[in-house]
């Protein structure tokens, strides 16, 4: 891909340090084996300090240093964050919140997406530093402004509402087509006018969700198309690869990678462990899977991850000997081909002074330093794995905009999230030692024995019919609640739910019946349920599992159908996890689905990585204890050969090159 092998890499932040640590910083990462470092991310004040007065000796230096030592350059477009002057000159390019509040400067990405402004400064200083590397021997990738929408995804200034109004223009061509797309006709909202639309500020009730749905579409295109106006400028001076680092992650959801995944070159994600989740390292192999998905299978890069604690969670753990290494195998496990760090060198000052890095404030006579040598060396074994893929025959369906709509003001449930209802069906497969492919509503689903559909609420005409012939040719899939409910402009698809799978799930619902928090029901297999049931009828489906008690005593809570040559689950309340493990196991079973791994609670994962004539078996025991497994072939970690049951010991990778299968 972009490093030989399997890469490992880090970001760099030299500006903040003085020459001599420069050249003490890439003796260490010659000595770490840094393939790529990435810089300039935040270099605009650096690079253009007054207006149109650009100084690139710091820069031109950096570039030499490296390319000297032999390390790669993941080279920053420098516009990130804005210098100061930029915002004193032009107040007008600062974001402005839903309530109407302009935003300070002096923390990071402070710019509004849809400011000319921002965007023509920007783009003046790609030009330059795209003329002055874009051919540099060292360059090995560009890496445009940093985590797009990371804070400022959403602005309602004017500039914005010109914007929206355009986008919108395109979108419907009529404000008539408008009104009807939003259903406009609720609350007396109907628009006589293109210059009475605005983007969804706060206001005194919910909002009309047909125009938050479209601005979040809105604003993802946005950025999107700031991130097509630098590609346009990096283009004219360099043939080098373009990416920018996406946020696959459990607390960002702004933007629709799918859209922008098939412009990036190289597909480049940031990781971080999020301990306000129940399961961090469950979450860490969804987003790998789903980053996997959006590299359409192929190879990606782990552009950020951290060797320990991070700044912006609420407590900020750090990690436990090994942990980092265990956590960018896993990565490497499901498509990584290289690793990269936040950040090289502990800073001393700015907001993320506590946040880890790969040279601590205490020096590299640590073991967080250690970690780093020994992550090295067992990446450096690995080298033969790159450009491998995954194998799988199990997908799960993913959608921002099903996110969106589900998510929405009023809903039935506030308790009911999607990326929940979403990472629960993940983790049932995955516990049932099975590896999830995670693509998009449209991708094509032949080559799957089993597709998981979770909470699919919003999904298109187009999207539902290539579900249903799916099925029909004999393929399973197993949808969960909510699914099929409304069309791509949020409308509900009438004559029972769940709308645009009845017929292929055999069910008709004629009611949600959301429980209060608190309250289960009880299943007749013994299994129990919590937040939400639904008025079901079957039509052709049978019931797999009904209620006992509660508010629908003897409705069926889970169903089979037959329908086609395949066959289609439906679960409609939520399961506790090991009830809807049974289910999925059976599904799984049903699909003539064999998993690598063990049942269990996720703590050893297998997953194999495989091209013509080689494959490679992942064995990650995230557990406390040894696990072990059979296989045949050479231990890649150890360099010791396996032939037969193999011990992984507790928090530990092993990667058998396996004997010809
Ligand atoms: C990312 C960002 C980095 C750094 C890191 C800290 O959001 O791209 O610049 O802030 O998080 O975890």
């Amino acid at each position: 891909m972009i490093t030989a092998g399997i890469g490992l890499g880090c970001d760099y932040n030299p500006e903040q340090w003085s020459p001599d640590v420069w050249r003490e910083d890439v003796r260490l990462m010659r000595q770490a084996g840094i393939d790529i470092v990435a810089i300039n991310i935040f270099g605009w004040a650096y690079l253009e300090p007054r207006p149109d007065e650009y100084d690139f000796t710091g820069l031109d230096a950096i570039v030499r240093l490296l390319h000297e030592h032999d390390i790669k350059i993941n080279l920053g477009t420098g516009t990130a964050s804005p210098p100061p002057w930029l915002a004193t000159r032009h107040p007008e390019i600062l974001p402005v919140a839903a309530d109407g509040t302009t935003l300070y400067p002096g923390g990071r990405q402070a710019w509004c997406p849809s400011s000319p402004v921002f965007r023509r400064r920007a783009l003046a200083l790609v030009e330059r530093v795209a003329r002055r590397y874009g051919e540099h021997p060292a360059l090995a990738l560009w890496h445009v402004s940093n985590e797009l929408g990371c804070h400022n995804a959403h602005c309602y200034d004017e500039d914005t509402a010109e914007a929206f109004r355009r986008w919108l223009r395109k979108r419907y061509g009529s404000v008539d087509a408008l009104n009807d797309g939003w259903g406009t006709s609720f609350w007396s909202q109907r628009y006589g006018d293109w210059s009475e639309v605005r983007p969804p500020g706060q206001a005194l009730s919910a909002r009309n969700p047909g125009q938050v749905l479209d601005f979040h579409r809105f604003s993802s295109d946005e950025l999107l198309d700031y991130y097509r106006d630098e590609v346009e400028v990096l283009r004219r001076h360099s043939a080098v690869p373009i990416t920018t680092n996406f946020m696959v992650t459990a607390h960002i959801r702004n933007l629709d990678y799918w859209t922008w995944a098939p412009e990036m070159d190289v597909v480049a994600n940031d990781h971080y462990l999020d301990h306000r989740l129940g399961d961090p390292t469950a979450e860490l192999a969804f987003a790998a899977d789903l980053t996997r998905g959006l590299a359409g299978g192929q190879p990606w890069m782990l552009m950020e991850s951290a060797v320990g604690a991070v700044t912006w969670q609420p407590h900020n753990l750090t990690k436990a000997p090994g942990e980092a290494i265990r956590n960018s195998l896993t990565h490497v496990a499901r498509g990584a081909d290289a690793v990269c760090f936040f950040q090289w060198r502990a800073s001393t000052q700015g907001a993320e002074k506590f946040h880890s890095a790969l040279i601590p404030h205490a020096g590299t006579d640590t073991e967080a330093w250690r970690e780093v040598l020994r992550l090295s060396a067992t990446l450096d074994r690995l080298d033969e794995v790159a450009g491998t893929t995954v194998d799988t025959d199990v997908a799960l369906l993913f959608s921002w905009q099903a996110w969106w709509a589900c998510d929405g003001e009023s809903r039935p449930s506030q308790d009911l999230r999607y990326l929940d209802q979403v990472h629960r069906a993940y983790n049932a497969v995955r516990e049932l030692g099975a590896t999830t492919d995670v693509v998009a509503p449209s991708a094509a689903l032949d080559r799957y024995r089993l597709v998981v559909v979770p909470c699919l609420h919003l999904v298109s005409d187009q999207e539902a019919a290539a579900i249903q012939a799916y099925v029909a040719a004999g393929g399973h899939v197993l949808v969960t609640f909510y699914s099929g409910i409304v069309d791509q402009d949020d409308r509900i698809r009438l004559g029972g739910y769940p709308g645009a799978f009845c017929e292929m799930l055999g069910v008709s619902v004629e009611e949600f019946v959301p429980l209060l928090p608190g309250h289960e029901v009880s299943l007749d297999t013994g299994g129990r349920a919590r937040l939400w049931t639904e008025r079901l009828r079957t039509t052709t489906a049978r019931p797999v599992a009904r209620y006992v008690g509660g508010p629908l005593p003897g409705v069926a809570a889970v169903t089979r159908n037959a329908y086609g040559a395949g066959t289609a689950w439906y679960v409609a309340t939520e399961l506790r996890p090991d009830a809807l493990r049974d289910v999925v196991r059976e599904a799984v079973r049903t699909a003539g689905v064999r998993p690598l791994g063990p049942e269990g609670d996720g703590s050893v994962e297998v997953v194999r990585r495989s091209a013509p004539g080689r494959s490679y078996l992942f064995v990650v025991n995230h557990g406390t204890r040894d696990a072990e497994y059979a296989a045949t072939g050479l231990e890649l970690v150890t360099g010791d050969a396996v032939n037969g049951l193999m011990r992984i010991p507790a928090g530990e990778v092993r990667v058998i090159r396996e004997e010809s299968r």
